[in-house]
């Protein structure tokens, strides 16, 4: 039984989108009723991938998002203000980049933006679970950071729910974020195991109608949040 969870969001990662019309997919987006997008920013060294500097922020914030950037790099500390400063809503960094996870989400939130910590496949939670209270966003990774396109691994979802135990006994608002190849076949699945903010790249760009499969996808992870919070 979920407890304190909210209805599941889809949020659509921008690392999918067509950059040759990525503002023609957005507006869509946003009229199709999505507020959130996410922006992995990849530096080459922490990941083996280059992505996006706070440009692509900015573009999302002049579109009318809400936007968390989720920095995959070696010195998230060091750059978040750039994303700040761009208009980042949520600043997320990985707990394996950072030397002390509760004085990286003080930083973060010293900055004025909310602040979240992710966590790659292989890395345990208890470093996140420690923390919650200091912590807007708590996200598990079901991909190895890197890449968009990636299948999604079930085998995380033991880490979801162990956070929505956590985060619902303190009573806490932290939302629990999934990121990596979520689609509709296991939407479902993640949005019952106690996530609500469902990152998704390839399920939504790669699609014939991306605010179409936006729509679905949202449908799919309510009915599951329904349907558990009924059990
Ligand atoms: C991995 C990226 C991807 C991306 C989502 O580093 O973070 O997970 O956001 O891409 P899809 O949904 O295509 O896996």
């Amino acid at each position: 039984m979920i407890v304190a969870a909210r209805a599941p969001v889809v949020v659509p990662s921008l690392l999918a989108g067509d950059l040759a019309r990525l503002g023609e997919q957005l507006d869509a987006l946003r009229a199709a009723g999505c507020a959130w997008v996410s922006v992995d920013v990849m530096d080459g060294h922490f990941v083996p991938n280059l992505s996006f500097g706070p440009d692509l922020v900015r573009l999302a914030k002049k579109k009318g998002f809400y936007v968390d950037t989720h920095l995959m790099v070696t010195n998230p500390l060091e750059v978040t203000p750039w994303f700040v400063e761009a208009g980042s809503d949520i600043v997320t960094c990985h707990v394996e980049a950072v030397p002390d996870a509760l004085a990286a989400l003080k930083k973060i939130r010293a900055f004025g933006v909310k602040a979240g910590l992710a966590v790659k496949p292989k890395t345990p939670i208890d470093g996140l679970i420690g923390v919650l209270e200091h912590c807007d966003l708590a996200l598990v990774m079901t991909v190895e950071p890197g890449f968009g396109g990636q299948t999604f691994m079930p085998d995380m979802m033991h880490k979801i729910a162990a956070l929505r135990r956590a985060i619902d006994a303190q009573h806490l608002n932290c939302w629990i974020q999934v990121d990596g190849g979520v689609n509709a076949v296991n939407i479902s699945q993640a949005a019952a195991a106690g996530a609500d903010s469902l990152v998704a790249g390839s399920a939504v760009f790669a699609a014939k109608d991306p605010a179409a499969a936006f729509r679905e996808l949202g449908l799919k992870a309510r009915d599951a949040f329904g349907s558990k919070n009924q059990a």
